[in-house]
C-alpha cells in the first residue's frame, strides 16, 4: 500500500511517499481502507519534535512510529478472528492514537479502541476531520469547564478545528455562545449557531467585563490575566495550549481565587474515557446539532502542502488528506 513514511523531526520534507506492506489485522483488530485521514494542527506541531518533552513518547531521536496520522474514517476491510462488533463493509471512523498510522491507505485498528460506526448524516472527510477537534473541545468543555445550559461561554479561536467544532458543541448543550474570530470567518459563525461573534481585529473581548462564565481559548492567543477581568465571579479559563503563562495561572489559581485556569492534555486521557467521550460525539452528530468544516482536502502524496498550510495557522475547521481520490 501507498504511505507517508515519517523519516526524521524537522519542516515538512521528512515526509516521503513510499509503498509498504498492507497491514494484517490481528485476531482483535479491523483492516480498514482508509477515505479520509486528518492532519491537524498537532501533527504539525509534533512533527517540529518541539517542545522536546513530546519526543518522550513520540522517539527521541527520531519517529518511533514509521507512519504518522491518527484521526480516520473508511469502510471495513477484513477483521480479525476475535471480533464481534463490526463486520466487513461497515463505515467507521475514530481516531489511532497510540500506534497512529492513518498517513496512509490502510490502518489496523483494534476493535476496542476509539473507533466507532459512521452516521449516515456524515461524510468521511467530516468525520475524519471532526475526531480531534471534536473530542478535545467535548473534554475541555464538559470535563474541564464543567458547562452548563444557559452559561455564557466565549470561544476564542472559533473558526479552527478546536473552534468550530466548540462552538456547535456548546449550542447542543444549551449554552449562549460568543464566538471570536476574523471578519472573513464571521459568516460561518453565525452559521454554527453562534448567538454572538466578535471580530478580534476590530474588538478586543477581553473588554467586556464580569461577561463569560468560560472562556476557552483555543489558539492559546490571550492569557488568563488578560482574560481574567472578562470571567464572571467562579469563571474558567481554559485553552488546550500549553505554556509557562498557563502553567502558573494553573498553580496561582489552584491556591488562590474563585477564576480558575486549567489545561488538559487530551491525547493523554485513558481510552475508556476517550471512547465515552467519542460516544458523545456520535449522539450530537446524529442528532444532526454537529457538522464537520472542511477547509481543504489534499491527496495523499501532498502530506508536506498540508503541513505547510496549517502551519500558517490560518485553516477554516479542518484539513483532510486523501488516500482515495
Ligand atoms: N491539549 C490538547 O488536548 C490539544 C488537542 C488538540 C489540539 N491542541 C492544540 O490546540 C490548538 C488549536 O488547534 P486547532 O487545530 O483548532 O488550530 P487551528 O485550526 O490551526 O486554528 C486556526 C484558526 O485560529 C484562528 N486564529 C488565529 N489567530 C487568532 C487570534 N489571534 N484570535 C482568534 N483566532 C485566531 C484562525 O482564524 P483567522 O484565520 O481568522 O486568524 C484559524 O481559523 C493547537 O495549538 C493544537 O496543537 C491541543
Amino acid at each position: 500500500m501507498k504511505a507517508i513514511i515519517t523519516t526524521a523531526y524537522g519542516s515538512p520534507e521528512v515526509f516521503k511517499v513510499d509503498n509498504v506492506a498492507k497491514p494484517l489485522p490481528k485476531p482483535n483488530e479491523i483492516l480498514i481502507k482508509i477515505h479520509a485521514s486528518s492532519v491537524t494542527k498537532a501533527d504539525t506541531m509534533m512533527r517540529t519534535g518541539k517542545p522536546y518533552i513530546g519526543r518522550l513518547m513520540l522517539g527521541l531521536r527520531k519517529p518511533k512510529n514509521p507512519i504518522w496520522g491518527t484521526g480516520f474514517a473508511g469502510v471495513i476491510e477484513s477483521v480479525g478472528t476475535e471480533v464481534t462488533q463490526f463486520k466487513t463493509g461497515d463505515n467507521v471512523f475514530g481516531e489511532n492514537i497510540e500506534t497512529m498510522g492513518t498517513y496512509a491507505e490502510y490502518v489496523t485498528v483494534p476493535e476496542d479502541g476509539i473507533v466507532t460506526h459512521l452516521p449516515e448524516n456524515m461524510s468521511y472527510d467530516e468525520a475524519a476531520g471532526m475526531c480531534d477537534g471534536g473530542i478535545t473541545s467535548l473534554n475541555f468543555l464538559l470535563n474541564l469547564g464543567k458547562m452548563k445550559p444557559g452559561q455564557k461561554v466565549l470561544i476564542n479561536g472559533a473558526s479552527g478545528s478546536l473552534g468550530t467544532a466548540a462552538v456547535q458543541i456548546a449550542k447542543h448543550f444549551g449554552a449562549i455562545v460568543t464566538g471570536v474570530c476574523s471578519s472573513k470567518n464571521s459568516e460561518l459563525e453565525w452559521e454554527l449557531g453562534c448567538d454572538e461573534v466578535i471580530d478580534y481585529t476590530k474588538y478586543d473581548f477581553t473588554t467586556n467585563k464580569n461577561s463569560y462564565d468560560l472562556i476557552y481559548d483555543t489558539v492559546g492567543v490571550r492569557s488568563f490575566r488578560e482574560c481574567c477581568g472578562a470571567l464572571t465571579e467562579n469563571g474558567k479559563y481554559i485553552s488546550p495550549v500549553l505554556g509557562m503563562r498557563l502553567l502558573g495561572a494553573m498553580m496561582m489559581t489552584s491556591i488562590f481565587g474563585k477564576k480558575k485556569a486549567k489545561f488538559s492534555a487530551t491525547g493523554t486521557l485513558s481510552t475508556k474515557e476517550t471512547k465515552r467521550l467519542l460516544g458523545i460525539l456520535l449522539e450530537i452528530i446524529e442528532a444532526g446539532n454537529l457538522k464537520g468544516v472542511i477547509d481543504r482536502s489534499y491527496p495523499l502524496e501532498q502530506i508536506a502542502e498540508a503541513h505547510l498550510y496549517i502551519d500558517k495557522g490560518h485553516k477554516k475547521g479542518n484539513v483532510v488528506l486523501k488516500a482515495i481520490a
